[in-house]
């Protein structure tokens, strides 16, 4: 990855461990040239900077879509473990990590490669048709987001495509589980993904079966 981005990830505010952002970054150099990539969850553009420098390295055809509705996780509300203080709007007193995601991905040059998605995964997925070479699933980790993700995303994914979920613990004592009993687990389930990789908390499936569009088997 170019010195430059790497360093602006680096001193990006959020939750992608270093080894699991170069991994998704050469996973996106090694799926763009084939259809766009997609994240669950931009938060400040961590994540975004290690996909798009892979864009730009790969491509001007070459896009990152991320989706967010910028206002936290349940995980980041104040009184929460990842709560930032640093990302609330003094106005309205919510959480806005949209105007840091901005500084982030015009900082790193990435405007062209990078597409943010303003909205609830639930709303932008229902209205999504794009086949995609590379869905990342990074949203929210509580139950009911990472069922609406998994029933919202992952049947975009066309065929030898990747889906790459994030903070999947198999063992409780490591971390929260709905990623790994809501995403992981239901997609390997559903014969349509098989896993290739994982680097750290970061799993990644290739799809196997069916076409871009098609649900998955229950
Ligand atoms: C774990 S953070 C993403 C971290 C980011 N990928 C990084 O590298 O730092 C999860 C993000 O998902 C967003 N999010 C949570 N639930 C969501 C939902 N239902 N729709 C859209 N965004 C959501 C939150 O606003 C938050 O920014």
């Amino acid at each position: 990855m170019d010195a430059d981005l790497l360093q602006i990830a680096r001193s990006t505010k959020g939750f992608m461990p270093e080894d699991e952002g170069l991994a998704l970054h050469r996973l996106a150099c090694q799926q763009l040239p084939h259809g766009p990539a997609l994240e669950v969850g931009s938060y400040c553009g961590k994540s975004a900077v290690y996909l798009g420098a892979a864009a730009r390295r790969t491509g001007p055809e070459c896009v990152v879509f991320t989706v967010d509705h910028h206002r936290g996780s349940e995980e980041n509300q104040a009184g929460w473990e990842h709560h930032d203080p640093e990302v609330v709007d003094p106005e309205t007193g919510l959480m806005d990590t949209l105007p840091t995601f901005r500084r982030t991905i015009a900082s790193a040059g990435l405007e062209a490669q990078v597409v943010a998605v303003l909205g609830t995964s639930v709303t932008v997925s229902r209205h999504w048709r794009i086949p995609l070479a590379l869905l990342f699933i990074d949203g929210g980790h509580g139950v009911q987001p990472a069922r609406d993700d998994f029933a919202g995303w992952p049947h975009w994914v066309q065929p030898g495509g990747l889906l790459a979920i994030h903070d999947v613990f198999p063992d409780p004592a490591e971390g929260g589980r709905p990623p790994y009993e809501q995403i992981y687990l239901p997609a390997l389930a559903s014969g349509h993904f098989e896993e290739v990789e994982a680097v750290g908390s970061l799993r990644v499936l290739r799809r196997v079966a069916g076409q871009a569009g098609e649900r998955l088997p229950a």
